[in-house]
């Protein structure tokens, strides 16, 4: 089984360019049917999610090629029709967008059969508003035996559709139920993530009518049809994130290049908070941090709040930094899994309810540790890239799932690390950093 091998200690210096957005892409590449002619669809990020859902999208009959690794063009026009769709497969139980295809197949075809999602076990993440939104349009939605969510409609009109919490896939998934409905549908406490923003002017380019993308209230006009278009999806926020926090854990000096700078305020700001520095360019960010960092208070929230999916990583930080920190995780109910395997490095964090209370050290110590989910698994190579000696991060599965090469683009920092597959291979690692 691969696994990261990282040699800690190293001051991360350099630069290191961002890839598109994965949360985005996921919407982008699922709307992409919604239309027969050819997408092409650019920054696609390299990563298994991504090749998980293209795949999905070819076994239901669409044209799918790769112009290069990170452009892809879809043609719908020669997916089966409707009433043999059925999107299904081991992989795709294993991603959360898998999701995405119910919306675009039912806005396109009035049925859409798709495997019940899988995703990061960072708490029970239902469905019930995705299946909310679309019975507003008019769908029958059912869960069959197998596993599946069957949801098809004789048609589909616009409706005022209320969502019962903020949630970024049911906003996502509603938008594209809707696009091709008859009449105009309004999503109310919608989630202005800038995935969403991005998903929005993806479907506009290709001729939908929709308002307010950003807002919480978004306005979807229905139109008969949907053409091709070439699109660029927008950087990765949370890949960003994860950066800027690696450069603050390690006290470095890091320029992060293709990002939207306004997208990571809330990063920047608790950033600049504990005494680390972050210089904004048009596109570009700098972290730069000397010296024990701060203690804070953070709770996560929806955009524009603090990022649930940046909060693993704010907590390897913080629990580096001076005096007692306090996390509060109100998006999921299960985020704190890493905690256990950062205590083992020598941290100091009690978990109590929804919040992690985090008293800071002076430094981790080496550990062999397992990767719990994606951005944990992403914050316990910061950890491990700030402690001193040799740590393992098994079950780089799930990190290989959000983040294209992470492990070179660390490299490219100073960073020691190494995808190993063997003690053999682990032992030429040690001898060769020494
Ligand atoms: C998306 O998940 C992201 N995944 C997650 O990123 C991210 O953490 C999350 O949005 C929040 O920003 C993708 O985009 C593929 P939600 P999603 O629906 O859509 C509850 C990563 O690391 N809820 O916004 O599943 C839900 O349980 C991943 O890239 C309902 O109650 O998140 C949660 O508590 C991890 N009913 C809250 O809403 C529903 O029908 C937010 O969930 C839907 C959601």
């Amino acid at each position: 089984m691969e696994k990261y091998v990282i040699k800690g200690g190293q001051v991360l210096e350099g630069e290191v360019t961002i890839a598109g957005a994965k949360n985005a892409a996921l919407g982008i590449l699922a709307a992409a049917v919604l239309t027969n002619e050819e997408c092409i669809i650019e920054n696609v990020p390299y990563v298994e999610d991504t090749k998980v859902l293209l795949r999905a999208i070819e076994n239901i009959g669409a044209k799918v090629k790769y112009i290069d690794k990170h452009t892809v063009s879809i043609c719908g026009g020669t997916i089966g029709n409707g009433s043999e769709l059925c999107v299904d497969d081991e992989y795709i139980r294993k991603i959360r967008a898998s999701y995405y295809l119910l919306g675009a197949l039912l806005g396109k075809y009035h049925y859409a059969k798709v495997a019940l999602p899988g995703g990061c076990e960072i708490g029970l993440r239902p469905i019930d508003q995705h299946i909310k939104g679309f019975e507003a349009l008019g769908a029958k939605v059912d869960l069959v035996t197998g596993g599946y969510v069957l949801a098809q409609a004789d048609q589909l009109v616009g409706r005022h559709i209320y969502l019962d919490v903020v949630t970024v896939g049911a906003t996502i998934n509603i938008m594209l139920a809707s696009v091709l409905a008859e009449g105009k549908t309004t999503i109310e406490n919608a989630a202005k993530e800038p995935h969403i923003v991005d998903v929005a002017n993806f479907l506009n380019s290709m001729g939908a009518n929709i308002k307010g993308a950003g807002t919480d209230v978004i306005r979807i006009r229905g139109v008969q049809r949907l053409k091709g278009t070439e699109y660029s999806i927008i950087p990765d926020q949370i890949e960003a994130g994860t950066f800027m926090t690696m450069a603050a854990a390690t006290g470095g000096n890091v320029l992060i290049k293709n990002v939207i700078p306004k997208h990571l305020e809330a990063i920047s700001s608790k950033l600049n908070e504990i005494g680390a520095h972050v210089l904004e360019y048009d596109d570009a960010v700098r972290v730069m941090a000397d010296g024990r960092l701060k203690s804070t208070q953070i709770k996560t929230l929806p955009y524009p709040g603090f990022p649930t999916d940046m909060q693993p990583q704010m907590a390897v930080t913080l629990a580096l930094s001076q005096g007692t920190s306090v996390i509060t995780e109100s998006i999921f109910e299960n985020r704190f899994k890493y905690v256990n395997e950062l205590s083992r490095m020598g941290a100091r964090i009690k978990v109590e309810g929804n919040s992690a209370v985090i008293n800071g050290i002076e430094g981790y110590t080496g550990a062999n540790l397992v990767a719990p989910d994606l951005r944990a698994g992403a914050a316990l190579v910061i950890a491990a890239l700030a402690a001193e000696g040799f740590s393992t991060v098994d079950d780089i599965k799930y990190i290989l799932r959000g983040y294209e090469d992470f492990d070179g683009k660390i490299r490219t920092l100073g960073g020691q690390i190494q995808v190993v597959d063997s003690d053999k291979e682990l032992q030429k690692f040690k001898l060769r950093v020494g």
